[in-house]
């Protein structure tokens, strides 16, 4: 099989918002107790946090980490979460049918933040919460001094303000699962009205209204439109979540990043629609704040764990078909650079995460963490638009043929370099790959790596790594001018950083 992508320099996408690879840490199974946290590990800092993990964490160079949830945050009363910790009260975690023992709160979270160079993404519960209650949480977070709960903040050890920039107007609201879910009307009257009262405790922050929780939600797009019709004026970001699993075989599975971008153009369309209405310039931006590979991890896990903390459920654990699935994900997110501008992977450590740890033992990475790891790194700049010709097949995802090669090519911002990811969706054929580039002047391949195991199946666990990256040997690929050729393995992930001459204009 033969595929051809060109890029010129002067057609780009946009610049990829610091913001797009994000984690999230939410009160959910091990993600958080025995997970980031587990005072008594081996490995524990002075505050009971994971150092092995913090380190994994930190790799990933996750600028921004949603918290406390999820569908945790719709039963979440944050005044629980703080003050001495042996005052705290332990409540029940209906959302999870766990206990939650409120030793991690908003202080430590954000000291956890600082230690893995992430800022956090605060979500309010707007669930059973109030207006009130989240001004309250912004004011206890982001307001200097001089006032009851900035000074209790104060009191409790940060005499800085938090300054947590980008907070979530509640959790998945139009899912009938949610505690508390609400019509759209219901919905957007409590956003706004939160969303308001906390501009008015701090103007500088950014909200994310809740949109649709999948694209197979019966009232998806209508739910959005209805909630910006309210909301439009306060509202900076609307969310998306998106899980893909692999029910229908392979083939359909390999063809989620096309369905991510289908529910990511209907959004953007609704926010478009929003702003015409108006006859307003105003852009709102999308924040897929929630995405993953989610079909395995198993809600009900281990029922004899019903109502105690740190439950080990959703421990969904990663093959190398997740590989291409999540590397491609992430291809998608980089084509919409420029409306996408928030991403966090659901969710960081222990459930449907990157990262695995063991009580009392090891942390380790699953699959998915290499994709991860590498757009993370080296995705970061302006995503060039890409021409590609490649041969496809027929899904029940889109009307048309999914590309066997998908690509996607970053101008560096921070490196004199292309990066180019390209994933070979075609399990049975290699691909005979080219890469034209044009307004600019390759000279070398900086790196040449790959992801690949011929078991789609292999997974990784604490004791044996079965799919890790490794470098494409060089008789694989070549460099000819302004010309890439490799071949691809089939059912591979694959990454190549190609070096340009100072200036890029030629
Ligand atoms: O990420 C796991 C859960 O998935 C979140 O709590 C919820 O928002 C979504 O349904």
């Amino acid at each position: 099989m033969k595929a051809t992508v060109s890029v010129h320099a002067k057609f780009t996408i946009g610049d990829v918002d610091d913001r797009l690879f994000g984690g999230f840490i939410e009160h959910i199974g091990r993600c958080v107790y025995d997970g980031i946290y587990e005072p008594g590990h081996p490995e524990a800092d002075e505050d009971g946090f994971r150092r092995d993990v913090a380190a994994l964490v930190r790799d990933l160079k996750m600028p921004v980490t949603r918290y406390p949830g999820g569908n945790f945050v719709s039963g979440y009363d944050w005044h629980d979460t703080v003050g001495p910790r042996d005052r705290r009260p332990v409540r029940v975690d209906y959302a999870w049918e766990a206990m939650e023992p409120n030793q991690i709160g908003i202080d430590e979270f954000v000291k956890w933040c600082r230690k893995v160079n992430t800022a956090p993404i605060m979500a309010v519960n707007l669930g059973t919460g109030s207006a009130k209650s989240a001004q309250d949480l912004v004011e206890y977070c982001n307001f200097p001094k001089g006032s009851a709960w900035s000074d209790l903040r104060r009191k409790n050890g940060a005499e800085q303000p938090h300054g947590i920039k980008l907070w979530c107007l509640g959790n998945e609201m139009d899912g009938p699962w949610q505690i508390g879910h609400k019509t759209a009307e219901e919905y957007a009257r409590i956003a706004h009205e939160s969303g308001k009262m906390m501009k008015m405790a701090d103007p500088s922050i950014e909200l994310i209204v809740c949109g649709s929780s999948a694209r197979d939600m019966p009232t998806f797009a209508t739910w959005d439109a209805r909630v910006l019709e309210e909301t439009f004026d306060i509202a900076d970001y609307v969310a998306l979540h998106a899980y893909f699993g692999c029910r229908e075989g392979r083939a359909s599975f390999f063809a989620s990043p096309e369905a991510l971008d289908r529910q990511i153009r209907g959004i953007i369309a609704v926010c478009d629609f929003a702003a015409a209405e108006r006859k307003s310039d105003r852009k709102i931006n999308l924040a897929l704040d929630e995405w993953n590979v989610w079909y395995r991890g198993d809600t009900k896990a281990h029922p004899e764990t019903r109502f105690q903390a740190a439950r080990p459920i959703n421990e969904e654990i990663y093959d190398m078909a997740d590989v291409i699935v999540v590397g491609g994900l992430m291809m998608t997110m980089l084509e919409h650079a420029d409306r996408l501008k928030i991403g966090c992977v659901a969710q960081t450590v222990n459930d449907i995460a990157l990262i695995m740890t063991r009580p009392g033992g090891g942390a380790w990475k699953q699959t998915t963490y290499y994709p991860f790891y590498y757009t993370s790194r080296y995705g970061r700049g302006t995503v060039l638009k890409t021409h590609t010709e490649s041969p496809g097949y027929g899904s029940k995802v889109c009307s048309y043929p999914v590309p066997y090669v998908k690509s996607v090519a970053v101008r560096r911002k921070d490196a004199e370099e292309i990066a180019l990811f390209v994933i070979n969706r075609s399990t049975e054929e290699a691909a005979e790959y080219t890469f034209e580039m044009s307004g600019f002047s390759p000279d070398r391949v900086v790196e040449a790596v790959e992801i690949y195991n011929d078991d789609l199946d292999a997974v990784n666990t604490e004791d044996c790594e079965k799919v890790a990256p490794s470098t494409i040997p060089a008789g694989a690929y070549s460099l000819t001018g302004s010309r890439l050729q490799a071949t691809l393995k089939p059912g591979s992930w694959n990454m190549f950083r190609i070096g340009l001459r100072d200036s890029q204009e030629v």
